[in-house]
């Protein structure tokens, strides 16, 4: 990397990185980060927060535990240690992303935000600024850029009526810690994705009183059948069937070991859950005990909101709740439109337009990691084929200077 300061000309400083520029250092960025270093690649790797994996260390809560088995989520080149649980806890997984960093010795620029990027015509270049903590400016000039921002990166809030005038506490689930603050209280657990069904479990865990909203519908599915992971149960399967079948399938064993639970309120969506993953995005539910509760009526199913007014909240079935609290589980997306000035490779919801197995490489040296709606597994893939191709360009690139050199010098001394 070579700096030079153009505070005469330029309001910020520019940075030529000899190599590829990360935007993020969450799981996707350090995996790519990590093929680099392996095969010699410098990079530069810009992060916001101030440390790795800031979603996992900062924005989840604390009884967080991956929801597939541990030989899923390790990144490439370096095993989960042995004595690991099947399903790490958060903590472990923190942990695991920290010494990965050190193993691979990668350094991130911490507290810099990627405020745009932008391909450079001209000089076929990116140039991508950021701003840092104390509010200084710097632009980036590189031939590669590697998107690794995350499917996560914002949090979803959305606009309801009367929200405002509630007067209560209301925070998003990525600020949710435990239950401990909320003992005794009446909760609203807007949302019934993965977060909602934690949070009201944790919530119940904390003698706090839950009621989750189920505006639509939802696939909960057990964590495990008959011993295995549903996951690798539902791999195992797409190996030898098609997919409807194996959706199928897994609905009817859902079925025998959860039971109905429309009664309880909670419909499935009539598209399988693998179906509606695949086209849509939306994660079905691996329950861990929120449908016990459920069934003993300690977390509330209620349909859609109304509005807020103070203290209250109106459903549309047209019931009043009294509430203390809410916690909106509503999710969360990918910030990639508000930085990145390119719509070609992109679409406008932050995702590459091509779907997995194909939406890495884009052109002009961009790539994206992260954005397979497959969890980590997906971002492993992503990021081995990303260093490779970028190793391979590197290394041509290289020759070919080395070639240019002897013809520079025969050129010179003709004269
Ligand atoms: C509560 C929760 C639990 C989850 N559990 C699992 C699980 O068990 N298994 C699984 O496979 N997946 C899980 N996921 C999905 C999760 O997104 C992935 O596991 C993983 O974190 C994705 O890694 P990533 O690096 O792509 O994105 P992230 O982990 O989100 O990392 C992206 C990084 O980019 C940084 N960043 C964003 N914008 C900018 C910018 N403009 N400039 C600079 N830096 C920026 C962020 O600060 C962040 O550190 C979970 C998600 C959530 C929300
Ligand atoms: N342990 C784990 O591994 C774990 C834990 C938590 C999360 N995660 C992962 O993190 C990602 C995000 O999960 P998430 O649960 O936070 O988000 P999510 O899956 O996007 O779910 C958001 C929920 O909010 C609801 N919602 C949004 N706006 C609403 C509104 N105005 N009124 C009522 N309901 C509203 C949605 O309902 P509709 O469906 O009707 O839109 C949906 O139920 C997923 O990939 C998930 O698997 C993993």
């Amino acid at each position: 990397m070579f700096s030079f300061s153009a505070a005469d000309m330029f309001s910020r400083r520019c940075v030529w990185v000899n190599g590829p520029v990360i935007v993020g250092a969450g799981p996707s960025g350090l995996a790519v980060a990590a093929g680099l270093k392996q095969q010699g690649v410098p990079f530069v790797i810009l992060e916001r927060a101030d440390c790795i994996a800031s979603l996992w260390q900062k924005r989840t809560y604390d009884r967080l535990k991956l929801h597939l088995p541990k030989q899923f989520c390790q990144l490439p080149n370096f095993p989960f240690p042995e004595h690991y649980p099947e399903y790490p806890t958060k903590r472990q997984f923190i942990e695991y992303l920290e010494s990965y960093t050190r193993h691979f010795g990668i350094n991130p620029q911490f507290n810099e935000c990627v405020q745009s990027a932008k391909y450079d015509e001209t000089c076929r270049l990116w140039r991508v600024k950021t701003v840092s903590g104390n509010g200084s400016e710097v632009e980036y000039i590189c031939q590669w850029l590697v998107v690794a921002t995350g499917e996560n990166a914002d949090r979803v809030v959305p606009e309801i009526e009367g929200l405002k005038d509630f007067g209560g506490e209301v925070i998003h689930a990525c600020d949710y810690k435990s239950g401990e603050n909320f003992r005794g209280k009446k909760v609203l657990v807007v949302g019934c994705g993965n977060s909602g069904m934690e949070v009201s479990l944790d919530l119940c865990n904390h003698d706090a009183k839950p009621s989750m909203v189920v505006r639509s519908s939802v696939h909960v599915l057990p964590r495990e059948m008959f011993g295995k992971s549903t996951f690798e149960l539902a791999m195992f399967m797409l190996m030898w069937l098609p997919l409807w079948l194996v959706d199928k399938l897994m609905l009817l064993f859902a079925w025998i070991i959860l039971g109905n639970m429309e009664k309880y309120g909670i419909k499935r969506p009539s598209v399988g859950p693998l179906a509606l993953k695949n086209t849509q995005g939306k994660t079905p539910v691996l329950d861990i005990g929120a449908l016990e509760k459920i069934r003993s009526r300690e977390i509330q199913i209620v349909p859609g909101i109304k509005r807020f007014s103070c203290g209250m909240v109106e459903l549309v079935n047209g019931q009043k709740l009294e509430i203390d609290a809410v916690v909106l589980a509503t999710g969360y997306r990918s910030n990639v439109p508000y930085w990145l000035q390119e719509t070609e490779f992109f679409s406008k919801n932050g995702f590459p337009k091509t779907p997995f197995p194909n939406g890495w490489k884009g052109k002009a040296g961009l790539y994206a990691v992260g954005f397979t709606r497959r969890g980590l597994a997906g971002a492993s893939a992503d990021a081995v084929k990303t260093s490779q191709d970028i190793c391979k360009t590197w290394k041509d690139d290289l020759k070919q200077k080395k070639q240019k050199v002897p013809t520079h010098r025969r050129c010179i001394s003709t004269f």
